[in-house]
C-alpha cells in the first residue's frame, strides 16, 4: 500500500481496512480530470511565486507523461494506491522525485476530489445532452415522415380519440425537450471551480483562485470553502435528471412492448433490435425495451441511494461523500447505453400503418365527433352524448363501428342527422379538424414541426 500520509502513525494501517478505505477501483476513471486539475493548479502555483517555474514546468511534464502513459496502456492504475489522487502524485514523485512533492502545495483531496467530480460530471452533462439530441434527430424524422398516419390515441389504455403518429411522438419529443433543458441548467448553476477550498477552510498560500477557474473553464471560483468541499447538490440533480430521461425512456419502451405485442402489432421491431425464444420459435421478443423500463428501477436507485447517504452530514467533508462515486458513475453508463439502444431501436422500428389506422376506426374514436356533429347542428351537448352513446352500444351489439351505420339508423336515434355525417366523422375529418397550436390536426402540427426543426438547426446548448 502507497499512502500519503503517515508522520503521526506508529502502526500501519490494517490490510482489510485498507481495502476497505481505498476508492482507487472505481475513482481510477477520474485519472484525466486529475491531471488536468492538478496541471491548472501547479500553473498558478507558478504564476503566485509559491513555486518556481522551472519546478512548475518539471511538474507539468511529469503530469503529462503520466497522462498520456495512462492513455496509451504503458501505466497501469494498480490497487496498490488509495485513491487516484495518490496514484498521480506518487508516480509523479517516482518520475520527477522531490519536487514533485510541491504538486500538493496549498491543496487537499477534499478539494481536489470536489474538482475532479466537478470536471467529469460537467463533461458527462454534454455527452448525455449529446445523445438526447441524436435521439430526438430520430424522432423528428419520424414526425415528419407520419403526419397522416392516423392511429388512436387512449387514455385509461382505452382508445380515445384518434390522434396521428407524429403527434404521438412529438410527446417523446417534448419529454426530452425539457429533458435537455435539465442537464444545461445543472451545468450551469454547477459551474464554478472549488479549487483552492482546502480542507475546508482555505489556505494562508496566496492562490488565484480566478485563476485556476479560468484555466478550467469555469464560470468562476466558489464562494464558501466549507461548501466547495462539501456540495454535492449537483450530482444528486445529475442523478435526478437521469431519473427523469430514464423514466421517459421507460414510459416509451413500455408503448413499444404493448405496440410489438401480437395483439396490437402496429410496430415491428427489427431483427437485430430483438430476440429470439430458445424454446418457442415464433417469439421475437421486445428485451432491448424490457431492458431500458427495467434499469429505471436501477437509476432510481443511484439517486436514492445517494440522497440517503447526504441527508445527515455535518459540514465539511466526511468520507461518506466518496460514495458519491459508484451510484452516478453507475447511472451514466446505464443511461448512456440506454439512450445509444433505445435511438436505434427506435431509428429501425417499422410501423405498420395500416393496422394503427384501422385499430383507430374501430375503436369508436369518433363518437366525440358525432356528438360535436349534433351540436353543430343545435343539439345541446348533453343530449349528443347520449344520443352518439346509444348509437355505440347498437355498433358493438353488431359488431360494426360507427361510420358503418346507414343513415337510417343513425336517423332512428335523431332526425338531425344527415348524409355529411360521414364525412363529418371520418378519420381524417377527425384528425384534421383538431388545428388548435399542439393538437394532431396537420397544419397545427405543421407548426410545431417548424419550431422542432428550428431547435434541432440551433443544435447545442452547452
Ligand atoms: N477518495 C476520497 C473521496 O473520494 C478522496 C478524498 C479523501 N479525503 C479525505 N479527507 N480522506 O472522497
Amino acid at each position: 500500500m502507497a499512502q500519503l500520509w503517515g508522520g503521526r502513525f506508529t502502526k500501519e494501517t490494517d490490510q482489510v481496512v485498507y481495502e476497505f478505505n481505498a476508492s482507487i477501483s472505481f475513482d481510477k476513471r477520474l485519472y484525466r480530470q486529475d491531471i488536468e486539475g492538478s496541471m491548472a493548479h501547479v500553473k498558478m502555483l507558478a504564476k503566485q511565486g509559491i513555486l518556481t517555474i522551472k519546478e512548475s514546468d518539471k511538474i507539468l511534464h511529469g503530469l503529462l507523461g503520466i497522462l498520456q502513459d495512462v492513455d496509451n496502456g504503458k501505466l497501469e492504475i494498480t490497487s496498490e494506491y488509495e485513491d487516484i489522487h495518490s496514484f498521480v502524485e506518487a508516480n509523479l514523485i517516482k518520475r520527477i522525485g522531490d519536487t514533485g512533492k510541491k504538486l500538493h502545495t496549498g491543496r487537499s483531496r477534499n478539494d481536489q476530489v470536489a474538482l475532479d467530480m466537478r470536471l467529469y460530471i460537467r463533461d458527462e452533462l454534454k455527452n448525455t445532452d449529446k445523445l438526447l439530441f441524436e435521439l430526438m434527430k430520430v424522432l423528428e424524422r419520424i414526425m415528419e415522415e407520419n403526419l397522416d398516419t392516423f392511429m388512436p390515441g387512449f387514455t385509461h389504455l382505452q382508445k380515445a380519440q384518434p390522434v396521428t403518429l407524429a403527434h404521438h411522438i412529438g410527446a417523446y419529443f417534448e419529454m426530452f425537450k425539457r429533458d435537455r433543458s435539465r442537464l444545461y441548467d445543472i451545468y450551469r448553476r454547477m459551474n464554478y471551480c472549488p479549487l483552492g477550498a482546502g480542507a475546508l477552510a482555505g489556505t494562508t498560500y496566496p492562490l488565484d483562485r480566478k485563476y485556476t477557474a479560468e484555466l478550467l473553464g469555469f464560470y468562476g471560483p466558489t464562494l464558501n470553502s466549507m461548501d466547495s468541499v462539501s456540495d454535492r447538490d449537483y450530482i444528486i440533480e445529475y442523478l435526478s435528471a437521469l431519473a427523469t430521461i430514464m423514466m421517459h425512456m421507460s414510459r416509451f419502451s413500455e408503448e413499444i412492448i404493448i405496440w410489438n405485442s401480437n395483439e396490437y402489432r402496429f410496430v415491428e421491431l427489427d431483427d437485430a433490435y430483438s430476440t429470439g425464444s430458445s424454446i418457442m420459435p415464433q417469439k421475437k421478443n421486445p428485451d432491448i425495451a424490457e431492458l431500458v423500463r427495467g434499469k429505471t428501477g436501477r437509476v432510481y436507485g443511484d439517486l436514492m441511494g445517494f440522497l440517503t447517504t447526504m441527508k445527515g452530514l455535518p459540514l465539511a467533508y466526511n468520507k461518506d461523500m466518496q460514495e458519491d462515486k459508484e451510484g452516478v458513475f453507475d447511472a451514466i453508463d446505464t443511461v448512456t447505453s440506454c439512450i445509444t439502444l433505445f435511438t436505434g431501436m427506435v431509428d429501425t422500428m417499422k410501423f405498420n400503418k395500416d393496422v394503427m389506422e384501422t385499430s383507430a376506426k374501430n375503436g369508436f374514436t369518433n363518437a366525440t365527433d358525432v356528438a360535436d356533429y349534433l351540436v353543430n347542428q343545435g343539439v345541446p351537448f348533453r343530449d349528443a352524448h347520449t344520443i352518439s352513446g346509444r348509437l355505440v352500444l347498437k355498433c358493438i351489439d353488431e359488431d360494426k363501428a360507427l361510420d358503418d351505420l346507414s343513415l337510417e339508423e343513425f336517423r332512428e336515434e335523431s332526425d338531425v342527422f344527415q348524409e355529411d355525417i360521414y364525412e363529418a366523422i371520418s378519420m381524417k375529418t377527425c384528425v384534421e379538424k383538431r388545428l388548435t397550436l399542439g393538437a394532431p390536426g396537420r397544419e397545427a402540427m405543421k407548426e410545431v414541426l417548424k419550431k422542432n426543426k428550428k431547435y434541432l438547426d440551433e443544435d447545442v446548448l452547452f
